[in-house]
């Protein structure tokens, strides 16, 4: 049984802070679903940290459910929720419920998120009550950066009781969780104390319910920049580039592959071959 939406409430009844981190793949999903982390965010930073593009506004449909379907093979115990595509919920509530329940449906998710405040509460609603569980997401909203900048979000004291109406406008519309990524710390607290449903955060401090990472930042695995929001908890990327390496080596020089790595014929076979030749 997978973790329920109902037990990632529970989390933030009992003041209990649960992990949440991305991954676009059957491997590290099912490392990250051992680990015991209750919900496994596909993210569309897969544009960014897979496919090398530098906006998440290229990612598609077509993406989002390929990559969606491998961490559900992954993973047996986490709640899988899958990021919405740029334009695949913004035009109008009924495409978001077609494309959503696509994530379900198709691919085997639990959950969809998508980007926005008040201005996505129709289509939260309309989601929601057609059976589809949603977790929303406001801050700095990477689909937009080309509007809002890379940048902290909610730094003024109009900004900041923006974010804090959309939380609620979100969190009324019937989503069960809800990002703030790079957001102040204080008007993360404020948004966490005054709703209901707990919050995700990412760059927003450590009052959040929950705390989500990029796999590939917090592993070191993706090398262009490590936000300042990201804690390195290793640098993969040394090991894989030393291991390849050795590879390399190991073919110029004739050491791989050895004895062990390959098979033989039976000598009564081998003569016999030899014979026909
Ligand atoms: O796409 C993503 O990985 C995200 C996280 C940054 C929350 O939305």
């Amino acid at each position: 049984m997978r973790v329920s939406i109902q037990k990632i409430q529970q989390y933030k009844d009992n003041g209990e802070r649960f992990p949440v981190l991305t991954a676009y793949d059957y491997p590290t999903a099912k490392i990250i679903d051992e680990a015991e982390v209750p919900m496994i965010l596909v993210g569309d930073s897969l544009g960014n940290v897979v496919l090398g593009y530098e906006s998440t506004v290229f990612v598609t449909m077509s993406d989002m459910l390929h990559h969606t379907k491998a961490v559900v093979r992954g993973s047996k115990k986490a709640l899988v929720l899958a990021d919405m595509p740029f334009m695949s919920y913004q035009v109008n509530p009924s495409e978001a419920l077609v494309n959503g329940s696509k994530f379900l449906q198709e691919a085997g998710a639990q959950a969809i998120k998508l980007e926005g405040g008040e201005e996505m509460a129709e289509t939260v609603d309309t989601l929601v009550s057609r059976g589809i569980p949603v977790v929303g997401h406001i801050g700095f909203t990477p689909q937009s950066a080309y509007q809002i900048g890379q940048r902290v979000q909610g730094k003024t004291v109009e900004a900041a009781l923006q974010l804090v109406k959309d939380a609620q406008a979100i969190a009324d519309a019937g989503a069960f969780s809800i990002v703030l990524e790079l957001i102040p710390t204080e008007v993360a607290q404020i948004i966490t104390e005054k709703l209901p449903i707990p919050t995700i955060g990412i760059g927003a401090g450590p009052h959040c319910d929950s705390q989500v990472q990029v796999v590939s930042d917090m592993l070191g695995l993706f090398t262009d920049f490590v936000p300042k929001h990201a804690k390195q908890y290793t640098e993969i990327s040394s090991v894989m580039r030393k291991g390849i390496e050795n590879y390399v080596g190991d073919v110029k020089s004739g050491s791989f592959p050895s004895k062990v790595h390959g098979s033989n014929l039976s000598e009564n076979v081998l003569n016999e071959l030899k014979s026909h030749l």
